[in-house]
């Protein structure tokens, strides 16, 4: 298939470019190199640098890469911790970059799309883990400029037939041995903590120990990247059988921030000191997947399950990379 990756000089959307031309696919990257780095698209892939927001860039794209058969939708504002700051950016540049890409994508006949979504969806869950039955409370206005795009997709889907899959990831972690996480500023727990380990930052700060779980800090399910690029490339493989689809992706199992910077002890032989903060505003105490759905339905089966080959995975790619891309 001819696969449009926006997102994809991205952490999550490159790596999926990868897997993407490993399996065959023909890839076009969209990105505006905002948080992403040129370094880290696939030579193989066509690369268009650009902005969702610049309807005549898209248009642009769509006229030169014609053919495309599927879309899978990286590029967006993702940080809770900033949305809380700044939720204009999320509630509405999530949305109108979504809903110019929609519109672009129907005029050129492109039935498939694929959506990043979030557990941020669940903020206040009645049962753990969560599947995809759960109500959904979106946990900030990223959560929510999440929720706004899966609405989107539903009225596409109704009117134009457009066949769509939400993944709502849990925590993305891992790397690869080529591409991996390059955040600026990073704010994510687990390449934070092997900062640490590289003596890049003096201690990790924990925020919160006085939430409702066993050792008092936030509870999380982390799953490696490469296993939700399989994940999309099964689903947007699926479509066309199934119909549109949402699906929950984590291990199923959850960590707290003290086993996780503990594990990251293990695997570094580091140290690594931590001081207790306050809470960092929209987190939720404890998000756990079920997702059984996936795993019925598409034979999706994580290849990593133990948080300990995750974290070393991610340790490989910081100590060849310890000032990430070079651009
Ligand atoms: N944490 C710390 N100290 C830090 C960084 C993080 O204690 O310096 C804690 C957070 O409070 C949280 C956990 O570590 O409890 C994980 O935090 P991350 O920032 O790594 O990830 P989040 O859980 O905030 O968010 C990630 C993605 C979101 C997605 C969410 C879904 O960034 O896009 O997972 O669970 F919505």
């Amino acid at each position: 298939m001819k696969i449009l990756v926006t997102g994809g000089a991205g952490y999550i959307g490159s790596i999926t470019t990868a897997e993407l031309v490993q399996a065959g696919h023909d890839v076009v990257v969209f990105d505006n190199l905002y948080q992403g780095h040129a370094d880290a698209v696939h030579p193989e892939a066509a690369f268009v640098q650009g902005d969702l927001a610049d309807q005549a860039a898209l248009k642009r794209l769509f006229a030169e890469h014609r053919g495309i058969d599927g879309i899978m939708h990286f590029a967006s504002y993702t940080l809770v911790g900033e949305s809380m700051e700044q939720p204009l950016m999320y509630l509405r540049d999530n949305l109108v970059n979504a809903a110019n890409l929609l519109e672009q994508a129907v005029a050129h006949d492109v039935g498939r799309f694929i959506l990043s979504s979030t557990a941020n969806l669940f903020d206040d869950p009645e049962r753990m883990p969560i599947d995809e039955n759960e109500r959904i409370v979106p946990g900030s206005p990223y959560g929510e400029s999440k929720f706004f795009v899966e609405r989107l997709l539903h009225w596409f889907a109704r009117i134009h037939g457009l066949r769509y899959a939400c993944l709502r990831y849990f925590n993305a972690c891992g790397d690869t041995p080529g591409r991996g996480e390059d955040h600026d500023p990073e704010t994510h727990l687990i390449p934070i903590v092997l900062q640490v380990a590289l003596g890049q930052r003096r201690h990790i700060t924990v925020f919160g120990d006085d939430y409702d779980t066993p050792d008092g800090t936030c509870v999380r399910d982390y799953i490696h990247v490469v296993d939700l690029a399989q994940a999309h490339i099964l689903a947007m493989e699926a479509l066309d059988q199934l119909g549109s689809r949402k699906y929950n992706l984590g291990n199923g199992s959850g960590f707290s921030v003290l086993e996780v910077i503990e594990t990251a002890r293990r695997v570094t032989g580091h140290p690594i000191p931590h001081v207790v903060g306050p809470r960092r505003p929209g987190d939720p105490a404890v998000l756990i997947a079920s997702s059984e759905t996936i795993r019925r339905e598409l034979g999706w089966q994580p290849r990593y399950t133990e948080l300990e080959d995750i974290i070393r995975s991610a340790w490989e790619w910081h100590q060849a990379h310890p000032h990430g891309y070079a651009k």
